[in-house]
């Protein structure tokens, strides 16, 4: 089995350079959806820096459905548009919010959460769920997180979601 090894000093890109690896090595000819997920969380809360939460809301019918996390108790269930996740899901793009009480209608599942990124996972112009990260920090998350995010988006749009 893969091991993650973040060098202490690692830059954030080094950082999802393993990332990345570790993703790519976990869910190698793994069929399982929910197990694949749920390993990538671990892979990312315990490599990322200041990560409170890290998990992913699958889009099941108009709303966004907690999956895999790792982090402290989280909503359940997002309507359409809702919150950052329901924001990224929209636009089909990332959205990076470095404070939360900054961002109209963001939903505090933790309240000791400061900031958050969330990147949509797209098949085509299918929106199949959103990868959250939360942090108890501010400004955690810049435009880096969101591009290498973009990238762990497209390997997991790759594995077995249901039709
Ligand atoms: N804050 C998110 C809700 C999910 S939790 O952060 C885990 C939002 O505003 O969509």
């Amino acid at each position: 089995m893969h091991t993650l090894h973040v060098p202490a000093g690692a830059s954030k890109l080094e950082i999802y350079a393993e990332v990345l690896a570790t993703a790519a090595a976990v869910v190698e000819g793994e069929p399982d959806l929910v197990a694949n997920l749920a390993n990538i969380t671990a892979v990312l809360k315990q490599a990322l820096p200041g990560v409170s939460w890290a998990g992913f809301y699958r889009q099941v019918g108009e709303d966004l459905v907690l999956g895999p996390f790792q982090g402290k108790l989280a909503c359940t269930r997002i309507g359409p548009g809702k919150g950052v996740c329901g924001a990224a899901a929209d636009r089909r793009a990332p959205v990076v919010v470095p404070d939360v009480d900054a961002f109209p209608g963001h939903i505090a599942c933790d309240a000791a959460s400061r900031s958050e990124v969330v990147v949509p996972i797209l098949r085509g112009d299918r929106v199949l769920g959103v990868i959250d990260l939360d942090s108890d920090r501010p400004g955690n998350f810049d435009d880096i997180d969101a591009e290498q995010l973009v990238r762990l988006a497209a390997l997991v749009e790759g594995l077995a979601w249901p039709a």
